[in-house]
């Protein structure tokens, strides 16, 4: 089958419905099979298929291991490794200015305090993501405004973000969640009016697309995780990247202990040592030569899903815009409680003796219910800027509805590129079956 990513959508939803076909055996046994017996209740397995072994590295990167043991050096700045690595992610994502660094958190980090927010300025960002999303934004004292998610996409919704922007709002940190892009054309039109900083929290978006343009060029900076069961990793890693003037050439001082290892001025702000050794950077260069191959693996599993979940009862699809690329991080369908008989997590239970590797939602509660936000315990049982009166922020009045329930109603599948098309058909068969058994 042609996996190629420039295949256009008719075409793909030709293939697609030829693979179910032959891996199902057409439609009229797909419904033979949608009204057996469930497996949680002695009835055969909807997932037959063995999961091909996930290989995620091999000779490229010991290519590269081999290479960096002949070095002296195994020191970021100036490395053939990171060298190799920076020019090969600004092929991926056409940016000027690129720090490698130990994380997602601390990209985000160095992103925020180069963006020069500081105590008091508030940063609006979604409360459907990592912890990693706001530690930067709170070490530096600032303000996390979270506003509410859309309905299917469970992205930062645009609408309102301009609810909640005030004149203390310094930034947006929209998040790709799970590689599906943001609404973009409205966070920069938002950012533009209100002359905000946009910074885009990529850690799950690794080779997403909005509307053609790669994502994490298109605010002033750009935020990846390289962490383990990240599209592509180095164990533990990140990337901030920018294209703004301002902002861009500050990334390296905000990453490396506030030294500008080229002029060697005078210590100006306070900054932490985030940097990624060689040995990383060696295997993050032959990472990025596997990033498109997974990237497009990963959206047309996705988009298999969707085509297969979306006339189900009961139950509202991933959503992910035509015009974009998504790149499955996972996919999370939400269900209408109402429509079945039992609880969600009875409904994972059986998927799970299907063979489908579900969950229920994502994180277990929005960010602001955590306990640190709760209780107003970052530092040591206090919040400076709070007690201070910098700012009023009461995380225990915060609500957003549509986030909460989204972590209430979602069903997340997991999705790997080593996964065949004949799985993912599987998978959306051993859904199905759940579905329409316990759909009333
Ligand atoms: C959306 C998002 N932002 C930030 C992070 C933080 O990245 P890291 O774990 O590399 O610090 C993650 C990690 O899972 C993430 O998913």
């Amino acid at each position: 089958m042609n996996d190629s990513p420039h295949m256009s959508r008719r075409k793909f939803m030709e293939s697609t419905a030829c693979a179910a076909a032959a891996s199902v055996g057409g439609p009229t046994m797909v419904r033979a099979t949608e009204t057996q017996k469930l497996a949680a209740m002695g009835g055969m397995k909807a997932v037959t298929e063995p999961l091909p072994q996930w290989i995620r590295w091999g000779e490229p990167e010991s290519d590269r291991l081999d290479a960096l043991m002949e070095q002296s050096s195994l020191f970021y700045w100036n490395g053939p490794q990171t060298t190799a690595f920076i020019e090969r992610f600004k092929r991926h994502c056409a940016t000027t200015h690129v720090q490698t660094c130990s994380s997602g958190t601390a990209a985000l980090h160095i992103a925020v305090a180069a963006a020069g927010i500081g105590p008091g300025d508030e940063v609006i960002t979604s409360p459907i993501s990592d912890i990693g999303t706001v530690i930067g934004v709170l070490f530096q004292q600032a303000v996390p405004v979270f506003a509410d998610v859309e309905s299917d996409t469970y992205n930062l919704d645009p609408r309102d973000v301009a609810r909640k922007i005030t004149l203390r709002t310094k930034a947006i940190i929209p998040v790709h969640l799970a590689g599906n892009p943001c609404d973009m054309n409205q966070f920069r039109d938002l950012a533009k009016q209100h002359d905000l900083i946009l910074i885009e929290d990529c850690a799950q978006a690794w080779g997403a697309r909005y509307r053609g343009q790669q994502v994490g060029t298109i605010g002033q900076a750009a935020c990846f995780s390289m962490m383990n069961s990240k599209h592509i990793t180095t164990g533990d890693g990140g990337v901030v990247a920018s294209n703004d003037e301002t902002l861009g050439p500050l990334l390296q001082r905000f990453g490396d202990k506030g030294t500008d290892r080229v002029t060697r001025e005078p210590l100006q702000w306070l900054a932490a040592n985030y940097r990624m050794s060689e040995a990383q950077a060696a295997i993050g260069a032959a990472q990025l030569e596997r990033l498109e191959g997974i990237a497009s693996r990963r959206n047309r599993l996705g988009r298999i899903l969707t085509q297969r979940l979306n006339e189900l009862p009961g139950v509202t699809v991933h959503r992910e815009d035509a015009a974009n690329r998504a790149t499955y991080w996972f996919y999370m369908f939400r269900i209408r409680p109402k429509r079945f008989r039992v609880e969600r997590s009875e409904l994972v239970k059986a998927m799970r003796a299907e063979g489908v590797n579900a969950s229920a939602g994502y994180i277990r509660r929005p960010l602001y219910g955590e306990r640190m936000f709760q209780d107003h315990s970052f530092f040591a049982n206090t919040w400076p800027v709070r007690d201070s009166g910098q700012t009023d922020m009461d995380y225990r009045k915060v609500k957003c509805p549509e986030a909460e329930a989204v972590l209430r109603t979602g069903i997340r599948l997991r999705v790997t590129e080593n996964m065949t098309d004949r799985y993912v058909e599987q998978m959306a068969l051993g859904v199905t079956k759940v579905v329409r058994h316990y759909a009333s």
